[in-house]
């Protein structure tokens, strides 16, 4: 009988595609969309954006909040809002995604990449080579914090400061990470979220600008608009963007916000499933100390296996893995960009693998996934 429902259940995991990190939908997400459409409050705006907003505020712990179509549109207000222009640089952590860069040069602006060290994350040591060896004090530095695992945040805030240098911190990946208990997206001038399909909580699409000055996030939220001037007929001194979340979305929002710390608790404990099923055979991202990451994705690096084969290998059996963000300095749209680069990011990319995180997985899937990895080493 045992052993029957141990087939069956095997049965079902194999008939059954496993995402990387699907929607994870809770109660609540479709209760508020009918009150959005019994209000009829579809178009742009209404009451729960506003709530939307608050609940951002009231976990991050900043002043202000901008819910917005998307973290790429909210870290390209984020730079017009700093002034950020042609003839500046902007630095970047170069082992991210091209949502985090794309902004700088819709700007004009010119990026200038710095690698990561043994966190993955940024290292503040190439930072400051990267201050030193720019051919101008640099406007601002866009951070990631990478699969939601804490960047040294700290040693990061002081080098920005003393350098005079607007940091914008890429918290698309890791809505729910802390350090020192201060909440991921609270430290820089700006703070941005994702709400991307595939992020621990989602919109279907969608992003949140945060920061401690509410008259940045005012002015952020007039470009968001069209850069309307007030007048009671449409003057425009400046252009803007059709950039803000439309109150259906922001439903969902709330509704998942609701659900961020169990989210956070179970992706840490597929993360720790893992880790007692693969044990010292691959080697897991690191959490920084003082940090509690929100292990969005799994991610691993491989000594004695290659990535492609056990990617294939998981992808015959119906699930999908990923290789690790192709690095910045690596892309051919940058392959003149300025960079301060020691080959870290790039050795990680080519050994490295993100497992399927999907809240919704169980024990047995990660057993599952676990045991075909186990042949391919
Ligand atoms: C690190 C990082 N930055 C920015 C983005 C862009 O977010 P969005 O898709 O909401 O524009 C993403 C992912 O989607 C991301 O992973």
């Amino acid at each position: 009988m045992e052993r029957q429902s141990f087939i069956c259940q095997n049965q079902e995991i194999m008939s059954r595609k496993i995402f990387l990190s699907p929607p994870h939908m809770g109660t609540n997400e479709q209760k508020y969309i009918d009150e959005v459409f019994r209000s009829n409050y579809i178009a742009p705006l209404g009451a729960f954006v506003d709530r939307f907003e608050s609940s951002i505020i009231e976990h991050t712990g900043t002043k202000s909040a901008l819910a917005t179509i998307s973290a790429t549109a909210a870290i390209h207000l984020a730079l017009r809002v700093l002034g950020v222009g042609k003839d500046d640089i902007v630095l970047a952590s170069s082992f991210t995604f091209i949502g985090s860069v794309a902004p700088i040069l819709y700007q004009d602006a010119t990026p200038m990449f710095v690698d990561s060290d043994k966190s993955w994350n940024l290292s503040p040591k190439l930072l400051k080579e990267a201050i030193k060896k720019a051919p101008k004090r640099p406007k601002a530095l866009i951070l990631t914090h990478l699969y939601g695992q804490m960047a040294h945040i700290d040693e990061i805030v002081s080098i920005c400061k003393e350098s005079g240098i607007y940091l914008i911190e890429d918290a698309a990946e890791s809505l729910g990470a802390s350090y020192g208990g201060r909440q991921s997206g609270a430290f820089g001038d700006f703070g941005i979220f994702s709400f991307n399909g595939n992020k621990l909580l989602t919109t279907s699409g969608g992003g949140m600008l945060v920061s401690d000055s509410s008259e940045w996030i005012d002015r952020a939220s007039f470009y968001a608009t069209g850069a309307k001037e007030r007048a009671p007929y449409y003057e425009h001194i400046e252009y803007g963007y059709n950039y803000r979340m439309s109150n259906v979305l922001a439903a969902i929002g709330v509704a998942q916000m609701e659900v961020l710390k169990s989210r956070v608790h179970k992706a840490r404990e597929i993360f720790s499933w893992y880790g007692e099923e693969l044990g010292d055979s691959v080697e897991f991202m690191p959490e920084i100390e003082n940090s509690r990451g929100n292990r969005w994705l799994t991610t691993l690096t491989l000594t004695n296996s290659s990535v492609m084969k056990i990617i294939k290998a998981l992808d015959q059996n119906n699930i999908e893995a990923r290789m690790l963000w192709k690095p910045m300095h690596m892309q051919p749209l940058f392959k003149e960009s300025l960079s301060v680069i020691d080959g870290t990011s790039q050795r990680l990319f080519e050994s490295g693998l993100c497992l399927p995180s999907g809240t919704e997985l169980e024990r047995s899937d990660i057993e599952h996934i676990s045991s075909i990895i186990r042949e391919c080493l």
